[in-house]
């Protein structure tokens, strides 16, 4: 064993004892001295008036050009907030700030990934300069309010810039993670109507590049004939072909546009974005978030989850791609007029200990990542991180799936040395921000937990008839009041919206689609999904959408997909997948379909392994058993198998998916 091996698995030890112990963790006193809240006022706030409390936040933390003065409006299952309210969100973030005389502080300290290449501080006037100089670069192309824009980027300061641009203009952008394939990508364009897209030549990642203008051009050639115009940042340099007629550069765009651009007063329930998150069918959805309850929303949860003090430097290293970063890179933290990092590139580049490195120089004090991320880290040890000093971080925080016991207790040992609140937030694209999560000023962490509801924050746990379950037991999660910043529906699909989330319980209870049960103390443990979607590196896929990608293959008759346990991602894709005659299975096919899933929907949703049969388990009428597949890919004993039309199948399955995934039998 080397010496760095030897010290990450006498860390895990260590750690493994500290979660026996099974301890809570109140506020350290020094952290408590500081915070923004340390008692439960906000929560009575909240308890005794409700419309109240909310429409007090959205006065104090947004600057309205009409200030609102009603509150939440409710018609299950359909929502308003603040309805007669106006406001403009990148004046919101930007603006209002130089207003203020606050225009050199730094919004973005810009990481680059190629550690050579010099970092950039970005105030918020020059944000807001180059933020109104591409708004006017949008209207010249003819964007106005109501346009859908469609963004491809990975993360450069312009996908802050263009976000903002389209906020001034009152265009919902559609973001669409840099990972994502050129029909992914060109499905999303299509389906929501953009007619001007955002992209960039090349998008640096782990040293190599990633072809964005390239896929950016085959998912509007193949996909989405509605784009007419795509705008191409230069970052690379790399060679990329530019269509006549419909092709320009970022910077010829801008060339000579005013610093002035007259933000668009917007409603409060105006549509501020779309972004799709994958749910149980294989299209995956839009999610259409509003102007002023959402910036009211991420603007709050980000000063009081986070405790955000004004010399604070901020850094949520998600992609902007996704809504954590929609949220809590651009929204929440510029409303609030905090410095951020802007990190380009791997977590693991060129060495794995480029965040600490990054946390050291710009002596951030948030830290917010996702547990995936903290269980890579688990794996080569404390060394990396006692490389530098870290003693400028007062708060760490987490997101995207359950964080386990162990590796909480071991961000919170090694990389808050001990000092800092973890938060382990809770939450979903559809719900726009935090919706459970400590205050850390006020709440006993206990490691695992996402601890309580927020302030105004209704969440309940029901059995399959609607009855909330007794303490200690496991059921379905909802939500039993709207929150502000709740999605309004989904894009061009209410219909889906009332049947997805609110049919189960009824219009007035929010289906969450996960599991979750309540200790003795009250506090909210989350149990993963409960539907057919998966969450790998706390990203959501379906694994209708990994079917669907399957059997568009030529050599692929059906398949079927399952989420099997994953030491680093939380959950891997597996696939059993039947061949349709004149094609053998093969190792080479196996890998052919695995980058082929990877190509069709992006490279997160490769599978981890790909199990050929002759058939998939079925009842005598047909019907797949999922149950059955879950067993197999969770490495557990199979349940009933007799109402199966062939059980032989299912063991052969079960057979190949342990040899394939290195397990000996039944234990897992
Ligand atoms: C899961 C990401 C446990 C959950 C912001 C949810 C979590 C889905 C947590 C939403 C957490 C997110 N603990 N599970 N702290 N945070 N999840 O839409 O299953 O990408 O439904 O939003 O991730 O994923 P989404």
């Amino acid at each position: 064993m080397t010496q760095e091996a030897t010290g990450a698995a006498e860390a895990v030890a260590e750690i493994e004892v500290l979660a026996k112990e099974g301890k809570s963790y109140p506020p350290p006193d020094e952290f408590k001295a500081q915070a923004l809240v340390t008692d439960d006022s906000m929560y009575r706030a909240a308890e005794e008036d409700f419309e109240g409390f909310w429409l007090d936040q959205a006065k104090e933390l947004v600057e309205w050009f009409k200030e609102p003065t009603k509150s939440l409006e409710w018609d299950p299952p359909h929502c308003t907030w603040f309805a007669d309210g106006e406001l403009n969100i990148s004046y919101n973030c930007l603006d209002k700030h130089v207003e203020a005389g606050r225009g050199d502080k730094v919004a973005y300290h810009f990481v680059p990934e190629p550690i050579e290449e010099e970092p950039r501080a970005i105030t918020f006037a020059e944000l807001k300069d180059e933020v109104c100089r591409f708004a006017n670069g949008l209207k010249e192309l003819g964007v106005k309010k109501g346009d859908r824009v469609g963004i491809y980027m990975g993360m450069v300061p312009e996908l802050p810039i263009a976000m903002l641009a389209c906020s001034r203009i009152g265009a919902p952008h559609v973001v669409v993670f840099g990972g994502f394939s050129a029909e992914s990508l060109g499905e999303r364009m299509n389906s929501t109507g953009a007619s001007v897209m955002i992209t960039q030549d090349e998008a640096r990642r782990k040293g190599g590049l990633i072809p964005l203008k390239h896929i950016a051009d085959q998912a509007v050639e193949q996909h989405a004939p509605s784009i007419e115009k795509m705008v191409v940042v230069r970052r690379t340099g790399g060679d990329v072909p530019m269509k006549d007629g419909r092709d320009l550069w970022w910077h010829d765009l801008v060339e000579g546009k005013s610093t002035e651009f007259e933000p668009e007063r917007m409603n409060a329930e105006d549509v501020l974005y779309l972004l799709h998150t994958s749910g149980t069918t294989a299209k995956p959805k839009a999610a259409q978030h509003t102007t002023g309850g959402y910036l009211a929303y991420v603007a709050f949860t980000h000063k009081y989850v986070f405790d955000i003090h004004d010399d604070d430097v901020w850094w949520c290293a998600a992609d902007v791609g996704w809504v954590t970063g929609h949220s809590y890179i651009v929204y929440g933290p510029l409303n609030n007029g905090t410095t951020g990092v802007l990190y380009e590139g791997d977590p693991t580049y060129p060495d794995v200990d480029r965040h600490w490195a990054i946390i050291e120089q710009y002596k951030v004090t948030q830290y917010y990542t996702a547990p995936t991320l903290i269980r890579a880290f688990i794996k080569s040890g404390p060394e990396p991180v006692q490389r530098h000093d870290l003693s400028s971080l007062k708060l760490l925080g987490t997101v995207g799936e359950p964080i386990n016991p162990e590796a909480w207790l071991w961000y919170w040992r090694y990389v808050g040395g001990e000092r800092c609140p973890v938060v382990d937030t809770w939450w979903q694209t559809e719900t726009g921000g935090i919706l459970i999560s400590a205050l850390p000023g006020v709440t006993t962490l206990k490691p695992g937990s996402a601890t309580m509801p927020l302030p105004g924050v209704k969440p309940a746990i029901l059995d399959e008839k609607g009855k909330e379950v007794p303490q200690a037991q496991g059921g379905f999660l909802v939500l039993k009041k709207p929150w502000p910043g709740i999605f309004r529906t989904l894009w061009d699909d209410d219909e889906r919206y009332v049947s997805n989330y609110f049919s189960k319980y009824g219009p007035d209870t929010y289906f969450v689609g996960d599991g979750a049960r309540q200790d003795d103390d009250g506090y909210y443990w989350l149990l993963g999904r409960i539907d057919d979607v998966m969450n790998v590196s706390g990203h959501r896929l379906s694994t209708i959408e990994l079917e669907s990608a399957l059997v568009a293959h030529e050599a692929v008759a059906e398949a079927a997909a399952a989420a099997a346990p994953d030491d680093l991602t939380g959950q891997t894709p597996l696939c059993f997948v039947i061949l349709k005659s004149g094609y053998e299975p093969s190792d080479e096919l196996a890998k052919e379909l695995r980058e082929w899933v990877g190509e069709q929907i992006g490279k997160i949703a490769r599978p981890k392994a790909v199990i050929f049969g002759a058939d998939l388990p079925k009842t005598r009428s047909g019907k797949i058993m999922r149950r059955l597949l879950k067993d197999i890919a969770e490495g557990k004993e199979l349940g009933d198998t007799t109402t199966l039309r062939d059980p032989d199948i299912v063991e052969e399955l079960k057979e190949r998916a342990d040899e394939l995934l290195g397990r000996s039998g039944a234990s897992a």
